[in-house]
């Protein structure tokens, strides 16, 4: 009888577990809302009307203000006066798709906001990259 009670309640157990850890893994797996930075915390995309402010909102918090990147508890690179910036498709890519420890923020943008912040980084902090990118670009990279 025992056997029995321990047996059901093991079914409760699973069947009542079965959904509730699907839906915890669909919400790790889609949501970016684990990043460590809080700002990112129950956002699930941003409201930033220009590239500038874009920068000064998400990218800032991790490359710093002045987008000369930060060590601490990881490796922040600088984005100012970076070589890498020259090949458009690269920012596009990385802000799309993540990079190591940089996650893929730009999941959480549309793709003209991914444009105007990637041709504002482009154009500023010493990066003088005059061929823009378009939105059209950034959906091809999506
Ligand atoms: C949560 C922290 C974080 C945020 C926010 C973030 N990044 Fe990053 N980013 C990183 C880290 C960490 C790396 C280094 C990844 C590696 O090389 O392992 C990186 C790398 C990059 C690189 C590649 C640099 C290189 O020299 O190869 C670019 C470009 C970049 N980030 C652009 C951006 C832009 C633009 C934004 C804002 C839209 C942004 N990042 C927001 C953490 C962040």
């Amino acid at each position: 009888m025992k056997i029995h009670a321990l047996a059901l309640a093991m079914a409760g157990m699973s069947l009542g577990c079965i959904p509730a850890s699907t839906d915890a893994q669909t919400k790790v797996a889609s949501s970016p809302d684990d990043v460590a930075d809080g700002a990112f915390v129950a956002r699930s995309t941003f409201g930033e009307p220009t590239g500038e402010a874009l920068f000064r909102r998400v990218c800032a918090a991790c490359h710093m203000p002045d987008a000369k990147g930060a060590e601490g508890a990881g490796h922040y690179p600088a984005l100012a006066a970076n070589q890498k910036l020259k090949a458009s498709t690269y920012p596009v890519y990385v802000i799309l798709h993540g990079l190591n420890g940089m996650p893929a923020i730009g999941d959480m943008m549309t793709d003209k906001q991914v444009a105007d912040v990637t041709n504002y980084l482009r154009t500023n902090f010493g990066n003088k990259y005059k061929d823009a990118v378009s939105e059209a670009d950034v959906k091809g990279v999506r």
